[in-house]
């Protein structure tokens, strides 16, 4: 069959990228922590209300910045959703704690709250909601489960840039929340990540982790004469050559967001007659979640009917994914953490998802020769 080569993904990219990015290699501060790291915290404060962003290396980074700054360790368990990337998991394992895998809702795959509540216990120490695909968890929910157990939120907003759950930014409702730049999410400088701090009492502490375990930025500020080690710490800092291209970035960071969102609800109006006929089930979106249009995934009959439709996007020429491989049934999910309760939805779903392409600068007929394939695989033209 010919028709258009439709990658699944491409960063959205402008010349301004490329003058920030020699800007920051002329002015010769190529280490982090300078102008540009504050352009994009500061945008990142503003855009979420965070009380403070830290840049990081990466999403992974941040989520080993959050935990290590929530105080976790050995003995404590921390609730996430078994549906996620082992980033999520690897921070608390880290940090000699448990991760506690629960199931997802189907329409979301997002955590479930029923059974956050179910995995309680007298070592919950905290939680990590993971927004997946950039559609909110039920905050309300697990916050309230949260504060009773006495445990903390982690939000993994690692897909959730610009993406809000009730008027409140996605990563700033929680304690803490993490996101991420890497290559494959809507914002990105290739690989990065920021930890936002919601909470005042935290921050002091947090610049300190950030910054090899110093009092470095308060010395920079003028604030002390000298800098010393004051706590443990690490180098979560990304350099100003990564900063500098993020920057522009998130100055288009809306216009992207609207163009994803616009071929999201392409997709979802396209798909809805292969819905009815029970080929299909399309994502759910909560009432008052605005999502960032980061995943467009469908949930297939069964296995074949994926591998199916995998094949047949192939022979088009277009590139489709599968997604994780649940957590409680991976090997190391099996040796460091537990599940806890029923895993049903995503032992049956997790198989039977796939994600479509999109990407800012898809075209209407890179976009129609998609559906196109999974209307002739469900035998309804195209
Ligand atoms: C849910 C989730 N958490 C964490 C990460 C890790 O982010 P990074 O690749 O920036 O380290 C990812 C990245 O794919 C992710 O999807």
């Amino acid at each position: 069959m010919s028709g258009p080569h439709v990658p699944f993904s491409r960063p959205s990219s402008s010349e301004e990228e490329h003058r920030r990015v020699l800007a920051a290699l002329q002015e010769g501060h190529l280490q982090g922590g300078g102008p540009w790291t504050d352009v994009c915290e500061a945008w990142l404060e503003s855009s979420t209300r965070a009380v403070k962003a830290l840049l990081t290396t990466s999403g992974t980074s941040a989520l080993e910045l959050a935990v290590l700054l929530a105080g976790i360790g050995p003995g404590d368990e921390v609730i996430m959703p078994s549906f996620t990337f082992p980033s999520t998991a690897n921070c608390v394992v880290l940090r000699g704690a448990t991760p506690v895998f629960v199931d997802s809702d189907e329409g979301t795959m997002n955590i479930d709250p029923v059974r956050v509540r179910a995995a309680v216990t007298s070592r919950t120490a905290a939680v990590i909601p993971v927004h997946y695909a950039g559609t909110g968890c039920d905050m309300d929910a697990i916050c309230g489960i949260a504060r009773d157990a006495g445990a903390m939120v982690i939000e993994d907003a690692a897909q959730a840039v610009c993406a809000s759950w009730q008027g409140r930014s996605l990563g700033a409702i929680g304690q803490l929340g993490a996101l991420s730049f890497h290559v494959s999410k809507n914002v990105s400088c290739g690989e990065g990540g920021a930890l936002l701090i919601n909470e005042p009492r935290l921050v002091e502490r947090a610049e300190i982790l950030w910054e090899k375990g110093t009092d470095r930025k308060r010395f920079l500020r003028g604030e002390v004469a000298k800098y010393r080690w004051r706590d443990v710490g690490s180098s979560f800092l990304p350099s100003e050559v990564l900063a500098a291209l993020l920057s522009a970035q998130m100055e288009r960071a809306w216009d992207i967001t609207r163009a994803r969102v616009g071929l999201w609800d392409r997709y979802h109006g396209s798909l809805a007659p292969l819905e009815d006929a029970g080929f299909l089930r399309r994502p759910t979106v909560p009432a008052g979640c605005h999502h960032n249009g980061h995943i467009y995934f469908i949930t297939l009959r069964s296995t074949a009917v994926r591998e199916m439709v995998v094949e047949e996007m192939r022979r088009a020429s277009i590139m489709v994914q599968t997604h994780y491989v649940p957590l409680h049934s991976a090997p190391a999910g099996r040796r460091f953490g537990r599940a806890h309760g029923p895993m049903d939805v995503v032992d049956s779903v997790a198989p039977r998802l796939l994600r479509l392409p999109l990407f800012p600068d898809m075209t209407p007929e890179q976009h129609a020769v998609v559906v196109g394939v999974l209307q002739r695989v469900a035998g309804m033209g195209g």
